[in-house]
């Protein structure tokens, strides 16, 4: 029944609009890979006959091969980068473990998550974590392990740990969404670092804020340095915990009005990277321990309510999965815009030089042609019949790469637009 449910929601998800155009561009550069080759072998042909094509126009295209073969090998890796951040004990591993819908991050009181831990999907069924530099593939039997794991490597704090879990195991990894969890901001002198390792690619960056007091000055200063490095960084904040506001009814309005305006301010007079609308969007009041208690309860098959901490839990349930969906919205089109835009305008780079090289290559085929058609008498049939053959072989590549060029043109507005 849960993996119905699974099924369900991904389908629905607006996640898919990145499946759909990664899966779209994929096919798209498949056929140039195609073109590439067939082309390269008329062009080798061209110069063992004919010597039309010279030594180093043979090995410009040669070029072309190796580029579009990189361009696929990084298209194939591409995914969504989500990273979290927030002061010690805010709940950051909880919430990346309410998503994955289990509890897969270690997460405790006190200062828990001690370097980078980046969770994957994995398409074998086992679960392994690799740590830097490594190449060994670490096995994980179940959470104390892996928190067993973590803690003995003695990694350094800004080190990358990657795990690696089974994709069918939550539909945001079979979607190709990579989560980062990071240790507290609080504890690091090298937000510097961090930044530069781990936050240049992320689409998404979450920060997880403690809703039981307010946003600190090092959790502010982290998204200033963020926002100074990335243009317009796309930034959600939880304020987490907010089951607490339920042992103190007659404040929780005034104390979540007070939150709601900080956040807001943050995001739009302080980072300046959202308008007030926008920001209203991307602030939350949730309690991620009950969210990850709650779908592990649904997922033995019982009622959601039976993982609730407090007073109020459907408002911080339906709000958490308010959260995820715009989130699942902001990620997959940001990921789209700025990995797919820009394989797709080296494409049509690649497929431009290559237009321009063939209709060079055709032009001197015609000024062969002509110069032998001087000499007619000296020609044979054969030779003749070569060079129409070639001539119209020619005319077809160059007919092929134009239509290839618009194909891509317009298949890649259309996914951007979709
Ligand atoms: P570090 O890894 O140490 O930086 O902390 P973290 O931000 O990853 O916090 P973590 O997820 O480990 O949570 C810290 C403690 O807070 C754990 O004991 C969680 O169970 C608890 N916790 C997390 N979220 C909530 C929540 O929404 N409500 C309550 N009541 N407890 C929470
Ligand atoms: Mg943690």
């Amino acid at each position: 029944a849960s993996d119905t449910r699974l099924y369900q929601s991904n389908d629905k998800s607006p996640l898919q609009i990145f499946v759909r155009a990664k899966k779209k561009i994929n096919d798209i550069y498949g056929e140039i890979e195609e073109y590439v080759h067939e082309t390269t072998t008329f062009i080798n042909a061209l110069h063992a006959e004919a010597e039309i094509v010279d030594k180093a126009e043979r090995e410009l295209f040669e070029s072309y091969v190796y580029k579009v073969a990189a361009i696929r090998e990084v298209l194939q890796r591409d995914h969504m980068k989500v990273a979290f951040f927030g002061r010690t004990s805010n709940g950051k591993s909880s919430v990346i473990n309410a998503m994955l819908r289990e509890k897969i991050l270690p997460s405790g009181i006190g200062h828990t998550t001690n370097c980078f831990c980046q969770v994957e999907g994995n398409d074998g069924g086992e679960a392994y974590l690799m740590t830097e530099g490594s190449a060994e593939k670490l096995n994980v039997v179940n959470i104390k392990q892996l928190a067993n794991a973590l803690c003995q490597e003695k990694l350094c704090e800004s080190s990358l740990v990657r795990i690696f879990w089974p994709r069918e195991r939550c539909s945001l990894l079979r979607d190709d969404v990579v989560f980062v969890d990071s240790p507290g901001v609080d504890v690091s002198a090298n937000l510097d670092d961090w930044i530069d390792n781990h936050c240049l690619n992320a689409d998404v960056f979450v920060l997880v804020l403690n809703a039981e007091s307010t946003m600190t000055r090092a959790e502010k200063q982290f998204f200033h340095t963020v926002s100074q490095k990335l243009s317009k960084p796309n930034i959600f904040i939880l304020n987490n915990r907010w089951d607490a506001s339920a042992n103190e009814p007659e404040c929780q309005e005034s104390v979540k009005s007070q939150h709601t305006e900080r956040c807001i301010d943050f995001l739009t007079k302080e980072l300046k990277v959202s308008n007030e609308k926008e920001a209203a969007e991307r602030v939350f009041f949730v309690s991620a321990r009950e969210t990850l208690q709650a779908r592990i309860e649904e997922a033995k098959g019982n009622p959601p309510h039976m993982g609730a901490i407090a007073e109020g839990f459907q408002i911080r349930y339906f709000e958490f999965q308010d959260f995820e969906r715009k989130f699942e919205e902001c990620i997959s089109q940001s990921a789209v815009k700025t990995k797919f835009q820009q394989h797709s305008s080296r494409g049509k780079s690649v497929s431009g030089d290559m237009r321009s090289m063939l209709d060079n290559i055709y032009e001197r085929i015609t000024i062969f042609r002509n110069l032998k058609q001087d000499q007619k008498n000296l020609l044979t049939d054969r030779i003749q019949g070569t060079e129409t053959q070639m001539m119209q072989v020619t005319r077809d590549m160059k007919q092929k790469i134009h239509t290839m060029v618009e194909e891509v043109e317009e298949k890649v507005s259309k996914a951007l637009n979709e």
